[in-house]
């Protein structure tokens, strides 16, 4: 009888503990996909500044339909470029900035994914139909920088380049 009492108090015991460590469990999973989404999203579009546009309005009108005015000064050293990526170019092309101003990309497409990586920056950014990737840069040499699309958008993607050119 006693034994039994004892044995039914272990079981219990033992069933706290495996209820503690499923809810402990139930958490860490909650954090880490809360941590993964907070985390994948800030790489891509900056928190708080998920920035929408219609992928089939983007050429007809607004700051992307022009590519002769896609370079905007917003400050006194300081310029917004809009850039529109497409099946299989970059408009405009090239882009023309100058050097150490605080250049601000803003990047959407109006077809389907593609890549935005100028080459010998840190500049990379994935460019979806509807959204505006931004991004910041201040390049310290003049020069002619090549333009990549590093995400697959069609049988034209290898041939897909841009160009950043940055005058003194
Ligand atoms: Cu555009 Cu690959």
């Amino acid at each position: 009888m006693v034994d039994e009492h004892k044995a039914h108090k272990a079981i219990l015991v033992y069933e706290k503990g495996w209820l503690a460590f499923s809810l402990v469990m139930l958490v860490v999973f909650i954090a880490l996909i809360a941590y993964t989404l907070a985390t994948h999203t800030a790489g891509v579009i900056p928190a708080g500044q998920l920035e929408r546009v219609d992928p089939t309005k983007v050429q007809d009108k607004g700051p992307w339909a022009d590519p002769a005015q896609a370079v905007v000064q917003t400050g006194p050293n300081q310029y917004t470029v809009y850039v529109l990526a497409l099946a299989y170019s970059y408009q405009p092309n090239p882009i023309e900035v100058p050097k150490g101003a605080e250049i601000i990309f803003k990047v959407t497409s109006r077809d389907v994914i593609h890549g935005f990586h100028v080459e010998g920056t840190n500049i990379n950014v994935e460019v979806l139909p509807g959204e505006v990737s931004t991004v910041r840069y201040t390049f310290k040499k003049a020069g002619e920088y090549r333009i990549i699309c590093n995400q697959y958008c069609g049988i034209g993607h290898q041939n897909m380049f841009g160009k950043v050119v940055v005058k003194e």
